[in-house]
C-alpha cells in the first residue's frame, strides 16, 4: 500500500527561481536562507519519497481569469515549467504519476469533492520553486514523480480553510488505499505573510505568522476555521496562500512531529517559512 512519509511546507517566493537560475543566491542577504533550507535536502536525500504531491497555486500562467476554479489536479504524464515572462525555467521536466492522480482524482468524485482535471498543465513558481528548495537548484534530473493539486487562491473568493483541510483528508484516504508500494511526500506551498499590491503592499507579520504556524502543527482542527478574513487581515492578500498548508496538514496524523522548522524574513516580500512533519 501506498504511505504518506511526510510533509512540507514553504514558501515559493519567484524571487528564488530567479536567483537559483542565475546562480546568484550569494552573499550576505541569501546566506541565511542557503543555511536554511538545508535540512530540506538533506531529508528529501535520506527519505527518498517516490512521489511529490504539490499543493499550489497558479499565478495567472496556466488558469486565467476566463475560468478560475477551486481545486484542480494535474493527471498528465509529464508538466512544463510555465513561461512566466521570461521562458521557460531551464529546469528539467516534471515526470508525472498518472495513476496515482487517477485514483486520486476517483477517490475524490467518491467524497463528493469538485476537483477539476488537468490532462495537460504548465506548473509555475508556485509549483517549481518548491521542487528546487527540495531537490537543489541544479537538479539535472527530479529524484521521484510529481502530482500537481491545484488551489485557486488568487481571486476571491477562494475556499475555505475547513475545504482545504478536509481535502487534504481525501488526500490522505486515497493514498492509503491506493495499492502500489510507494511513498509519499506532500507539499503545502505559498505564504506565509506577504502583501504585493496597493497601501499595504511590503506587510509581513511574523508574530501572526507564528502563531498560525503553531495552531497548525497543533491544533489544525481549530486552525482550519480560522477565517480568510482574518489571515488576510493579519497576513496580506497573499497571505491567504498559507490555505495550502492546510491541505498539507489535512493529509497527515493528528498529532505530529515537527523534524525541522525554519524562518528568514524578508525573502522578497515574503516572511519565508519552512517547515517538515512526520506521522508521530
Ligand atoms: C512573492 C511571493 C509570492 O508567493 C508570489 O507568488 C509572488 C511574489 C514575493 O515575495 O515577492
Ligand atoms: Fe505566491
Amino acid at each position: 500500500m501506498a504511505k504518506i512519509i511526510g510533509g512540507i511546507g514553504t514558501s515559493h517566493i519567484p524571487t528564488i527561481m530567479h536567483v537559483f537560475d542565475t546562480h546568484t543566491n550569494t552573499g550576505p542577504y541569501w546566506e541565511p536562507f542557503n543555511e536554511g533550507i538545508k535540512p530540506l535536502r538533506k531529508w528529501m536525500k535520506e527519505k527518498k519519497p517516490d512521489v511529490c504531491i504539490i499543493v499550489y497555486n497558479d499565478h495567472g500562467s496556466n488558469f486565467s481569469l476566463k475560468n478560475v476554479i477551486p481545486f484542480g489536479i494535474g493527471l498528465a504524464n509529464e508538466y512544463l515549467p510555465a513561461d512566466e515572462g521570461y521562458g521557460r525555467r531551464p529546469v528539467p521536466t516534471f515526470q508525472g504519476h498518472p495513476e496515482l492522480s487517477c485514483h486520486l482524482a476517483e477517490h475524490f468524485n467518491e467524497k463528493e469533492f469538485d476537483v477539476a482535471m488537468s490532462f495537460e498543465l504548465d506548473v509555475d513558481h508556485g509549483f517549481s520553486v518548491p521542487a528546487s528548495i527540495l531537490f537543489g537548484e541544479d537538479c539535472q534530473e527530479w529524484p521521484c514523480k510529481f502530482i500537481p493539486l491545484y488551489v485557486g487562491v488568487v481571486q476571491y473568493p477562494q475556499p475555505k480553510g475547513n475545504r482545504c483541510y478536509n481535502l487534504g483528508r481525501a488526500i490522505r484516504e486515497a493514498v492509503d488505499s491506493f495499492p502500489e508500494d510507494i511513498t509519499v511526500a506532500i507539499v503545502g506551498t505559498g505564504g506565509l505573510s506577504h502583501q504585493l499590491q496597493g497601501p499595504r503592499a511590503g506587510l509581513i507579520n511574523q508574530e501572526y505568522d507564528k502563531k498560525w504556524l503553531d495552531g497548525l502543527i497543533n491544533d489544525p482542527e481549530t486552525t482550519k476555521d480560522i477565517s480568510l478574513t482574518e489571515l488576510i487581515r493579519e497576513t496580506g492578500s497573499e497571505g491567504a496562500e498559507a490555505i495550502m498548508w492546510l491541505t498539507m496538514r489535512g493529509a497527515l496524523n493528528k498529532n505530529v512531529k515537527t523534524i525541522y522548522r525554519f524562518n528568514h524574513t524578508p525573502v522578497s516580500n515574503t516572511n519565508y517559512t519552512t517547515v517538515i512533519l512526520e506521522n508521530e
